[in-house]
């Protein structure tokens, strides 16, 4: 129930305010007046995520600083990294260059297999919180269900309530891992961030994960261009129809279902146009075109 009306209050946002113009011209500082302009879903402690973010896996170093600092200016607000990308000082660069208002942000890091345990998650969460130059981490996340997931999830919990972290979840849990650590959780985890794209939808997943009310945001949401996504006749002529090209039209589909996306790019003119989708609505037809797609198989089974 509650689920429904926060689908509702999303679909509110990006279909009462659709047209977002992303050219045009600004009284403001070129960073502040972009605030506004990706609509955002509420998690189950209230804290606010904007639906669309970005992704910075493999951005690292000069190129990762470069890539967050333009990814900035453009208007994204939301920053994906982890320990395990080696990127967090880069990401944290990125972020200073840009000279945003740290509160304007939504910044999530993750913790590794290897550094799970109450104390080590204690110390792997200060190092981040330094290589990012942070005070405070929006969402952290368990990167993958292994390690000591109990040990981690108690430290994440006090870091939780010394305001250390806004929300905590988890990446890559099922539904029966996400019951397990809920049955000694005290605060339950607010988002999982799983894979979800065309060639793997995930909706008996999504359903399960938002049924705990839980927020599911998708990694890989073009499966990084593996089999021909970004040309797949299906996706090329649904867009044709709004002018829109198959990136935009797999973004648009993710946050239609409600999903918070993180696409990653390293090119300024596909940042442009990987947050110029709340112009237009995929129909029903689309979405059910769409579903066709699904292979119900994970694109990067090497991860596994
Ligand atoms: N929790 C986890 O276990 C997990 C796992 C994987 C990923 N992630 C997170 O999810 C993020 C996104 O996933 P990903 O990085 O694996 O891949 P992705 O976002 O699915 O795809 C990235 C690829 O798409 C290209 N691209 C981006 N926008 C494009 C556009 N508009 N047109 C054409 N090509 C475009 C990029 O190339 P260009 O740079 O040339 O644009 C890049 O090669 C990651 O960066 C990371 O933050 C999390």
């Amino acid at each position: 129930m509650k689920k429904s009306i926060r689908n509702i209050a999303i679909l509110g946002i990006l279909f009462t305010f659709p047209l977002f113009s992303y050219g045009q011209s600004q009284t403001q500082s070129s960073i502040n007046s972009n605030m506004g302009k990706v609509p955002e879903v509420t998690l189950s402690n209230g804290v606010k995520m904007p639906i669309l973010g970005f992704g910075t896996l493999n951005l690292r170093g000069a190129v990762g600083e470069a890539s967050v600092a333009e990814a900035i200016s453009v208007g994204f607000r939301l920053f994906d990294t982890a320990t395990r990308y080696g990127n967090e000082e880069a990401v944290g660069k990125g972020i200073k260059k840009s000279g945003i208002a740290r509160e304007e942000l939504f910044i999530t890091t993750k913790i590794w297999v290897d550094d799970t345990g109450y104390e080590n998650t204690k110390t792997t969460f200060n190092r981040s919180l330094n290589k990012l130059g942070l005070e405070y981490i929006d969402l952290y996340l368990i990167h993958r269900p292994r390690g000591d997931i109990r040990g981690t999830w108690k430290a994440m919990e006090e870091l939780y309530e010394a305001g250390k972290i806004r929300a905590i979840g988890v990446s890559n849990f099922n539904p029966q891992q996400l019951a397990e650590l809920m049955s000694y959780a005290k605060i339950k985890p607010m988002v999982n961030q799983i894979e979800v794209n065309p060639y793997f939808q995930q909706k008996e997943e999504q359903e399960a994960i938002e049924k705990l009310g839980i927020q599911v945001e998708a990694w890989s949401p073009f499966a990084q261009g593996r089999k021909g996504l970004f040309t797949n006749p299906i996706l090329v002529a649904i867009g044709k129809k709004y002018n829109k090209s198959a990136a935009q039209v797999t973004l648009r589909w993710l946050i239609q279902r409600g999903i918070v996306a993180i696409p990653r790019t390293a090119e300024r003119a596909h940042m442009l146009e990987n947050i110029d989708i709340f112009d237009f609505e995929l129909d029903a037809a689309d979405m059910q075109q769409i579903s066709s797609l699904d292979l119900k198989e994970s694109q990067f089974p090497e991860w596994n």
